[in-house]
């Protein structure tokens, strides 16, 4: 096969008033045909639109946890399937570090609630403090020991090729959206999830030994709801308060 020219891109001199044209080495696209699941009538895609918006609707944050064991295929589909979420440059700057032992989601829980008991009694705002206040939240994080596993997402800031850093594109929107699908799919199963930040997080790269350039993102306890768990008397927004059509 005949070998495609290379890729020509425009680059800007320093001085911006010039602009040099330079032909660079830069891969070609590589394109295969979609693979797309038609959905054949409108009345059966309107059915699978609401049957899932049903089911994400009973997703809830669960702070109360049985210690019953969960396969670890669940866990691991689940990571699969937040793998495919889109990403800046289809860089992939996630990381999820799954923990089960017991030790570990110790040191964890001890680092968390250190952390939490500073943000309750010293960081936060009286505001921010009222918001929390119905949540019934405060420092003690029981569920770091009890739930069975504990999966923490790293950010994966930047990477080094051929000893160059390099930034990874919109890591923060492409690990946010990561995220979401986990726990859509965590849900899915029939987990419960939570997604808990315990501000600063640098211990969590300590405990778990992971490099520079993995920025802790969220700690997601998962596992069953305990029976007798609670949750909070939240309403949703309406679709007028979040949607506008213009
Ligand atoms: C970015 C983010 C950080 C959160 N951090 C915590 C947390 O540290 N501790 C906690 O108990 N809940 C935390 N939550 C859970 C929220 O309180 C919860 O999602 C919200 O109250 C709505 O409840 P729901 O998830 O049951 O719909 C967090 C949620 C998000 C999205």
């Amino acid at each position: 096969m005949a070998k495609k020219p290379a890729l020509t891109v425009e680059i800007r001199t320093r001085n911006r008033h010039k602009t040099k044209f330079m032909t660079k080495d830069f891969p070609q696209p590589d394109l295969i045909p979609l693979e797309f699941r038609k959905i054949e009538n409108e009345s059966e895609q309107l059915k699978r639109a609401e049957d899932f918006y049903k089911n994400l609707n009973l997703r809830r944050t669960v702070r109360d946890y049985s210690d019953r064991d969960v396969p670890i295929e669940l866990i691991e589909t689940a990571i699969l399937t937040a793998g495919t979420a889109p990403s800046g440059a289809h860089m992939q700057p996630w990381r999820f570090v799954v923990v089960k032992d017991a030790e570990i989601k110790r040191k964890i829980r001890e680092a968390a609630e250190k952390e939490e008991y500073e943000s309750y009694h010293k960081r936060m705002s009286e505001k921010w403090l009222r918001r929390l206040a119905p949540l019934g939240t405060d420092e003690n994080k029981p569920f770091l020991e009890i739930a069975p596993y504990l999966i923490i997402v790293f950010r994966i800031n930047s990477i080094e090729e051929d000893g160059e850093k390099e930034p990874t594109y919109y890591s923060q929107e492409s690990v946010g959206i990561a995220v979401g699908m986990l726990l859509a799919a965590l849900h899915n199963a029939g987990l419960a999830t939570l997604t808990h930040t315990p501000s600063p997080m640098r211990f969590l790269q300590e405990i778990l030994e992971r490099p520079k350039n993995e920025v802790p993102f969220v700690l997601i306890p998962v596992g069953y709801p305990a029976e007798d768990a609670m949750v909070p008397n939240l309403k949703r927004k309406t679709l007028d308060e979040i949607m506008q059509i213009v």
